[in-house]
């Protein structure tokens, strides 16, 4: 089958195409026809070798292959495998790149059957896709700070693929919501459902403590901005990050205001059909809007990964197995 790889860590031109064996679903497992795969930030870190330690400590072994969601459709089904799917059935997945049938670029992947649901009806292949990891990311996210309904949230990245999933999951858990943009991205941010825009950059902080006088008590920081979100915050308020080195849990900054950091990770979420089937159902209901910028053949996969690192892409990147 086809595959892109990662020849040796660098630049996008390290992404070849290759012929590599098919996999095969065994007992618990599911193998999905690929015929879309989103390319992610985190496929480029596989690519300059940010993960290498762990890619190092599983069964792979190079060349390693980058990729984190799927749409397609199921093509095997492992011997007493219980699952809600079937053969033929659109489905979409989230994938783990370390896990022991490598990452998403390929035209098949094998997956543990509780990483796949049905693909939103009536959506193509390639907007399936984007929905698996970023949706589950912003799902982690609003779940690790626990908001009530009415409560006020923050967001940064928000016209990104993570930001712009929390700004929508979060109307739809009732949440008012607080989000940045450039001045090209408020009618994007705005219809994705944010309740007030404040100018994105380093300022955004500020920016929400001046709307905010008291400060909010919570932002999901998907632009990776750290302190500079810090004065939305009113003392005791929670940021929740999803990118840092070192160690992930709950941790305290400024302890004299009393800042909580919670890590997102979406491994976390790999195994939660029932969040991932919740998202299909929201984007069944128009709640979330699933946008993808630009599709290429998946022998382009160097020309998506240079334009993603090139910054300013709206909606997801995706490459199609066709
Ligand atoms: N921890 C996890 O499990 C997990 C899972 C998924 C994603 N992530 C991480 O989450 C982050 C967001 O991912 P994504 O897919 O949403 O990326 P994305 O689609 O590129 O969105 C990021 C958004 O942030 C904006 N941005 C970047 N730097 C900024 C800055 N300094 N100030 C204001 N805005 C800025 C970008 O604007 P421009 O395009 O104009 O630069 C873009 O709109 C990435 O770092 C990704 O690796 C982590």
């Amino acid at each position: 089958m086809r595959a892109v790889v990662v020849t040796e860590y660098g630049g996008p031109e390290v992404l070849r195409q290759v012929d590599v064996d098919e996999p095969h679903a065994g007992p618990g497992r599911l193998r999905v026809r690929v015929h879309a795969a989103t390319v992610n930030p985190a496929d480029a870190l596989l690519r300059i070798g940010d993960i290498d330690d762990a890619l190092r400590a599983s069964t792979l072994s190079p060349p390693y292959r980058p990729g984190m969601e799927v749409a397609g459709l199921v093509d095997e089904i492992g011997p007493g495998t219980p699952t809600g799917v079937g053969i033929g059935d659109r489905v979409m997945a989230i994938v783990m790149p370390i896990d022991e049938s490598g990452g998403a670029y390929a035209e098949y992947v094998v997956v543990e059957a509780d990483q796949v649901t049905l693909a939103p009806a009536g959506s193509s292949h390639a907007e399936a896709a984007t929905l698996p990891m970023n949706g589950l990311t912003a799902r982690r996210a609003l779940d690790v700070l626990h908001l009530a309904p009415g409560e006020t949230l923050g967001v940064t990245g928000a016209a990104g693929a993570v930001g712009g999933y929390v700004v929508q999951l979060a109307k739809a858990d009732g949440l008012r919501v607080v989000a940045d943009a450039a001045p090209a991205d408020e009618r994007l941010v705005s219809a994705l459902g944010a309740d007030e825009i404040v100018p994105r950059g380093p300022d955004v902080g500020q920016g929400i403590r001046r709307r905010h006088p008291g400060g909010i008590g919570a932002v999901v920081d998907a632009a990776l901005q750290g302190d500079e979100v810090l004065p939305a915050l009113r003392d005791g308020g929670q940021i929740a990050i999803v990118r840092r080195p070192g160690e992930r849990g709950t941790s305290t900054l400024h302890p004299d205001r009393g800042i909580t950091v919670r890590d997102v990770w979406v491994p976390d979420y790999t195994h939660a059909t029932g969040k991932l089937d919740g998202l299909r159902m929201l984007a069944e209901q128009g709640k979330l809007t699933l946008r993808v910028a630009r599709t290429f053949p998946a022998e382009d996969a160097a020309t998506a990964h240079r334009l993603l690192e090139a910054g300013g892409v709206r909606g997801r990147l995706v490459l199609v197995f066709d």
